[in-house]
Formats: C-alpha cells, sequence, structure tokens
C-alpha cells in the first residue's frame, strides 16, 4: 500500500513536470516576434498582436490591451480598436543600439480578464540611413623624399553607425602617382592606409593633395571624404652644380686690380641650407692663384686682386669649387680659364751686333756697315717694329735672313772727299695699330756715326 501510494504520487510529480515543461515551451512557442525597418512612419503597423495571440475582436475593449510600462514602449503603442502594434514615434536603430547585432526591443503586453501577460519581441532592422563619417575631414603628412617604397601611413578611419552591410565596405583613394591605398582588416574594423609605390622627390613634387574616399555597402551606397595633403621633406640630394663646366675668359692684362674677371653661378634644387651655396678657390697647390684672384664666396665673383702681366703668364686656370651648407655638404666643380691678352707695353730694344766705324770709300752701293736686331717682349702684333732711317744719308735698312733682325747698307759710292763722317739716326716704332696700354706707341731712337775712309793708295 505504502508502495503504492508512493508510486502513484510520483506518477502524479512527473505528469506535473511534464505540464511546467510544456507550459514552458508554449509561452517560448507563443512569443511574438516582429521586424519593423527604422526609421519608418508613425501608426506604421509593426503587427496584430491580438490576431496573433488568437483573441477574440469582439472581446478586445474589455481585456484593455496595452504595453507594460517599461524603458521601450516609447516607440510602440497597441490599437486598441483592433490589438495592432503600431510605431508611435520614428525609431533610430542606431539611438536605440549600438553596434552592429540584432536590435531587439521587447514589450510586455498585458491583457486583463483574465490577467495575462505576453512578451513581443520587435526588431529593427537597418536602413542606410548615415554616410560615412571622418570625424576631422583634413589629414595631413610629413614624408621625407626617399622614403622607402612600401612604407605605411595610417589613415583616420571612418565611422557609419549603420550595421552589416550597411556599415563601411571600402576606402578608396584619389589617383596619383605616389601611393595606394591598402585596408588592412581586422575582425569588423577596417583600417586604411597609404603605401608608398614611388619614389617622393621634392625637387619635384614637393606637395601632393588626395582624398579618401569610405563607402558603405547600401544600396544605393553612401560616402564621406577625407582629404589628404601631403608634404614632402627635402633631404640633400644634389650636389651644386654649375652653369658651365669651363668658363673661358679673356682679360687684358692691363684691367685694374679690383675688377671683377667674371661671375660663376652654381645652383641647387635642394631647401634650406641643402641648397644654400658657398664658393672657393681650390688650386691648393698653386698659390699664386690665390695672390692674383679673390673669389667672393656667397656671390661667386672673381675680383682682381693684383696686377696681371701677360709676359709673366698668359693664362690662370682657377679651380672652383661650390659647396651646399648641409652637413655633410656635397660639392660640384668648374675651372674658369682666364686668358690674358697682351697690350703693348713694351718699348722696342734696339741691339747693335755688328759694328765698324770706319767704311772704305771704295765700297760699292748695298755693302753692309752693320747689323741691327730689333726685339719687343710684347706678342703679336704688339711686338712688331718698323724701323726708319730719320736724317737724310746714304744708307738704307734691309730685312735680313731673320724676322727683327736688319742691315744698314749704303745706297750709293761715298765721297770722303764730300763727307767723310756720318751720323746715323734710327728710329724703332711699335705698329700704330697694335692695342696700347697706358702709354702712346712706343719708339726708340738710336745714333751712332761712322768715317769713311779713303782709298787705299796704288802703288
Ligand atoms: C644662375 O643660374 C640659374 C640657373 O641657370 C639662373 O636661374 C640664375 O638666374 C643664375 N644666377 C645668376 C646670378 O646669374
Amino acid at each position: 500500500m505504502k508502495m503504492e501510494t508512493w508510486t502513484k504520487s510520483s506518477a502524479y510529480s512527473w505528469r506535473f513536470f511534464i505540464l511546467l515543461l510544456l507550459m514552458f515551451t508554449n509561452q517560448v512557442a507563443a512569443e511574438l516576434r516582429y521586424s519593423v525597418p527604422e526609421e519608418v512612419k508613425e501608426a506604421t503597423l509593426v503587427g496584430n498582436i491580438a490576431k496573433d495571440l488568437g483573441l477574440e475582436k469582439s472581446h478586445l475593449t474589455g481585456r484593455k490591451m496595452r504595453i507594460a510600462s517599461g524603458s521601450e514602449d516609447t516607440f510602440f503603442f497597441v490599437n486598441k480598436d483592433n490589438g495592432a502594434l503600431q510605431v508611435r514615434k520614428k525609431i533610430d536603430r542606431e539611438e536605440l543600439c549600438h553596434g552592429s547585432g540584432a536590435c531587439l526591443v521587447e514589450l510586455k503586453i498585458i491583457v486583463e480578464n483574465p490577467l495575462e501577460m505576453h512578451h513581443v519581441v520587435v526588431e529593427n532592422s537597418d536602413v542606410n540611413d548615415h554616410s560615412p563619417n571622418f570625424t576631422k575631414t583634413e589629414q595631413h603628412f610629413q614624408i621625407a623624399e626617399h622614403t622607402s617604397l612600401g612604407a605605411r601611413f595610417q589613415l583616420q578611419a571612418a565611422r557609419d553607425p549603420d550595421a552589416g552591410v550597411n556599415s563601411i565596405r571600402t576606402y578608396v583613394l584619389s589617383s596619383n602617382d605616389y601611393f595606394d591605398i591598402d585596408i588592412s582588416q581586422n575582425d569588423e574594423d577596417k583600417r586604411p592606409f597609404l603605401v608608398l609605390k614611388r619614389q617622393l622627390d621634392r625637387e619635384k613634387t614637393n606637395k601632393l593633395g588626395l582624398f579618401v574616399t569610405a563607402i558603405d555597402g547600401g544600396k544605393p551606397p553612401q560616402s564621406g571624404t577625407l582629404n589628404v595633403s601631403v608634404t614632402v621633406l627635402d633631404i640633400n640630394d644634389n650636389r651644386p652644380s654649375f652653369d658651365k663646366e669651363v668658363y673661358q675668359i679673356e682679360i687684358y692684362e692691363n684691367v685694374p686690380v679690383g675688377t671683377i674677371v667674371t661671375r660663376v653661378n652654381a645652383t641647387d634644387p635642394d631647401e634650406g641650407t641643402n641648397g644654400e651655396i658657398e664658393y672657393n678657390i681650390a688650386n691648393i697647390l698653386e698659390p699664386k692663384i690665390y695672390s692674383i684672384f679673390e673669389l667672393e664666396s656667397s656671390k661667386g665673383q672673381i675680383k682682381l686682386k693684383s696686377r696681371l702681366d701677360f709676359e709673366e703668364s698668359d693664362i690662370y686656370k682657377i679651380d672652383i669649387e661650390a659647396s651646399d651648407k648641409a652637413a655633410p655638404p656635397l660639392t660640384g666643380r668648374c675651372r674658369v680659364d682666364v686668358k690674358i691678352k697682351d697690350i703693348n707695353d713694351n718699348s722696342p730694344i734696339i741691339d747693335i751686333t755688328s759694328l765698324s766705324n770706319t767704311i772704305s770709300e771704295d765700297s760699292k752701293p748695298g755693302t753692309a756697315i752693320s747689323l741691327i736686331s730689333v726685339t719687343d717682349k710684347d706678342s703679336g702684333i704688339n711686338g712688331k717694329t718698323i724701323m726708319h732711317i730719320l736724317n737724310d744719308a746714304p744708307f738704307e735698312l734691309k730685312p735680313s735672313y731673320k724676322e727683327n733682325i736688319y742691315s744698314l747698307v749704303t745706297k750709293e759710292h761715298l765721297d770722303r772727299v764730300a763727307v767723310s763722317h756720318y751720323d746715323i739716326l734710327i728710329q724703332a716704332k711699335d705698329y700704330e695699330d697694335g692695342i696700347h696700354g697706358d702709354n702712346d706707341v712706343h719708339c726708340l731712337l738710336f745714333g751712332f756715326g761712322f768715317h769713311v775712309s779713303s782709298l787705299p793708295r796704288r802703288n
């Protein structure tokens, strides 16, 4: 008996348990689910609760169906006439839920007579109502030229509160020669990077203006734009370079000290001190150059420091170095060839190389009395001289076998009885069309005399 009672009561409790289980399952199954897109108009129908719960429409008024008060009830209301759940005010999904998961609103619906409570879950589906948005619309980078290719620069990520496919899908970079865009994805997070694909050269492009567009996956897609500016920083990658490798200058030997011989010009396209140039004479092994020429180090002007003399040197080769002011500096070289032009600054010099101070009366016309050589240290036309016999005498000068050597010869028979002594005055004179310096035409007078001797006595 006792045993039987136990069995019976045990069977009852089992039945009760199953009932509870069924009720529970029923209740879960009875939970109503609706879905409504966000941003729909007020009074939009979400679903008819009364119908879905199987409540008689005619009894509705008596049952006072309503939403139990709670924080989320304000978005919806129950139409008392037909038991429909409707939208009370516009729902902004992003205001209601954060993140991109399902946005659910749970409502408790109360019905009276008899008192019942039902659960209603409304899913708020996303519409693409937001554009991707960059917190700051500008982003600036300073990147050194010669930065290695492949270098990455993180861009600001855009935000788009829309969920799922409506959130940011990709980033697009405006077309340009230097950068690609790369998007690294970490879970839901997309991070855009600029990736350097071509060597930057400040001397070609010192600034770049790009824009990045963030695009979401909605239909149609929405987008947001970020302006990206890149300043290319200089490095000292250019050496000073001269206009010419060799400057050819010609000046007269008599130009005054202080004269500007020439100006050399080097340029360096680098920025700031990387492009500032200083000039120096680089003839380290030729101290003479330094004593004759002075180089103004910032302007590249070469000035004459002391007097020139063509007869001493007719050319100077000045090596010039231009350095920029970077540390370490880069240098460039050029040469200035200063050719000195002669001017007629030297007088002729006469040299009597052979002389007899007597001449026999029976000498035939054309007899040489003397060889006269004339030299002039000047060159070319400046070194040429003309010789004249200035006084009236029966002699003439004849060019000889060698330039600048003349013979003084008799022009006719001499007669000792008539004239026994001659004085001859010779002038050596520079060409008048030579280039003259401080002095006028140079000339030199040279005089000498000799006797005419009588005929030898015939025996
Ligand atoms: C030097 O050369 C550069 C390039 O050729 C030129 O732009 C500049 O005017 C020159 N400077 C002088 C002082 O001649």
